[in-house]
């Protein structure tokens, strides 16, 4: 079996030579985030399936396809859909698409999610940038033997959301009259929502949002010297916060109903990001 290094060069070539397009800026676009793929000009679209040695999602509410094409000028890869522990893949598995990103000379990610929101000043619907993470999936993908073509051994996790993507981001979303708040992510594996007493665990240890992605592919992504910007969109508030059951189709409705002002902060964060990767 080939190393995770060739297996994402072979996938990484089989997606640039469907398109003449160089991309500069991957996506990963979380659940019911999707839409912002079906606005790219000059689209080139590759499934999962088609792409050699990648993970195909099985949640619903996630496409499964890789799309090439330009936000304005900006030429990008998004993933329409993320494949999540919870499915039964591993670590290096959910990772592995950063792995191809890096192959394909991408230097800079923008990963979204749903998240539900512990801290309270946040509201349903909120948009929140991630400025730190707790991983608490119990697994990380550099474990095993490290292959120093992609990165070190050890890679620092001190600045692993980037402080000027995140301060573009706030301006983008200041020029469109949208409030972005800031926040630590809880990682864990789901897929059962959290308990009451869990979100309270997880406040007490600084959390602000909890989901069920994210955190493994910003470890792989650092490790290549990627640098990362991730919103969450906060699709539910966190269980016991209010008296009520939490459901994937709330969080496929927040994500719809936000989904406008989601894709506008994106395009206007987009072409700062390029001119500053
Ligand atoms: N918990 C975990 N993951 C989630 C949630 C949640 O409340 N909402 C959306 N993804």
């Amino acid at each position: 079996m080939d190393d995770q290094f060739t297996r994402a060069e072979a996938a990484a070539k089989s997606v640039l030579q469907r398109s003449p397009l160089r991309p500069e800026i991957g996506l990963v676009l979380g659940s019911g985030l999707g839409g912002f793929a079906d606005s790219l000009a000059d689209a080139t679209r590759v499934s999962y399936a088609d792409i050699p040695a990648f993970p195909r999602s099985t949640a619903i509410g996630h496409a499964g396809q890789m799309v090439v094409g330009k936000a304005g000028a900006v030429p990008v890869a998004v993933m329409q859909g993320r494949v999540h522990l919870y499915e039964g893949y591993s670590a290096q598995e959910v990772a592995f698409p950063m792995r191809v990103f890096g192959r394909m000379g991408i230097r800079a990610v923008v990963l979204t999610n749903a998240a539900g929101g512990i801290n309270v000043n946040y509201q349903q619907g909120a948009l929140v940038l991630i400025s730190d993470h707790i991983n608490l999936q119990g697994t990380n993908p550099l474990t095993g033997a490290n292959d120093d073509r992609l990165g070190v051994r050890f890679p620092d996790m001190t600045h692993a959301y980037d402080k000027s993507y995140r301060e573009l981001a706030r301006e983008e979303a200041s020029k469109l009259g949208m409030t972005l708040h800031e926040g630590i992510y809880a990682a864990l594996l789901g897929p059962s929502y959290e308990t009451p007493a869990e979100i309270r665990y997880l406040r007490t240890i600084g959390a602000d949002l909890v989901g069920m992605s994210t955190a493994l592919e910003v470890i792989s992504a650092r490790h290549m010297g990627i640098k990362v910007l991730a919103i969450s969109c906060v699709t539910n508030m966190a269980a016991g916060i209010l008296d009520q059951p939490l459901s994937h189709q709330e969080v496929m409705e927040t994500g719809e109903r936000v989904k406008t002002s989601f894709e506008a902060l994106l395009r206007g964060v987009l072409p700062r990001i390029q001119g500053d990767s």
